[in-house]
């Protein structure tokens, strides 16, 4: 079977928790694509080679997760070549036999439009700061101003720029549990895998 769904949306909105979710109950492969720019960024040297020669190792990396981490990807994720580099292993881990869930930032407008299920999962700045500085701690205000700078810049980057697709279905978990985000995310891939 080949069943995408794609998740997108801006940082620490939910999307590794929901993509998880998804892809344990249906037994779909998973693919964080955000591990793919953190890990050019982390990378360091010429950006476009670093995308072109990216190995298992530069993904088993232990500092991928950190703040900086995150600015470095977002800022190699604006090199139109970059992202080119990284299309192919995305197109077909999407359309692998079996099913696949790829979380990220444009997987249903420009990696999978032809995604079975999107879903765009957002929450308020204030809510996703707050989620991510629980598990980085330091200064909740630095961590607002990180998560603002990187919405902007994955907002108005000119290629795959950070936004909901047309069909994509629009899920805000500000004030939403982890278990009801997770509960409605399954319950669209239900109705349209019962559908197909
Ligand atoms: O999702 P995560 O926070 O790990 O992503 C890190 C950065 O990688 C994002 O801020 C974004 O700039 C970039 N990214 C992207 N396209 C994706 C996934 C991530 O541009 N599909």
């Amino acid at each position: 079977m080949i069943f995408t769904v794609a998740i997108d949306g801006p940082a620490a909105a939910g999307k590794g928790t929901i993509a998880r979710a998804v892809a344990k109950r249906f037994g779909f492969g998973h693919l964080d694509t955000g591990l793919l720019y953190r890990a050019v960024g982390a990378k360091g040297g010429d950006p476009v080679a670093a995308a072109r020669g990216l190995g298992e190792t530069d993904l088993a990396r232990d500092d991928l997760r950190t703040l900086a981490a995150g600015q470095a990807a977002s800022r190699v994720a604006v090199i139109p070549e970059v992202r080119e580099a990284l299309v192919a292993f995305q197109r077909s881990f999407a359309r692998r036999e079996g099913g696949a869930v790829l979380d990220g930032r444009d997987i249903g407008t420009v990696i999978c439009p032809e995604a079975e299920v999107k879903l765009y999962v957002t929450a308020s700045p204030e809510v996703r700061a707050h989620r991510r500085w629980l598990e980085v701690g330091g200064d909740e205000g630095e961590v607002l101003a990180e998560v603002k700078e990187r919405d902007r810049r994955d907002a108005e980057r000119a290629v795959a720029p950070l936004k909901p697709a047309v069909d994509a279905v629009v899920l805000d978990t500000s004030a939403m549990s982890v278990e009801a985000a997770v509960a409605a995310a399954l319950a669209e891939v239900e109705a349209c895998l019962g559908a197909g």
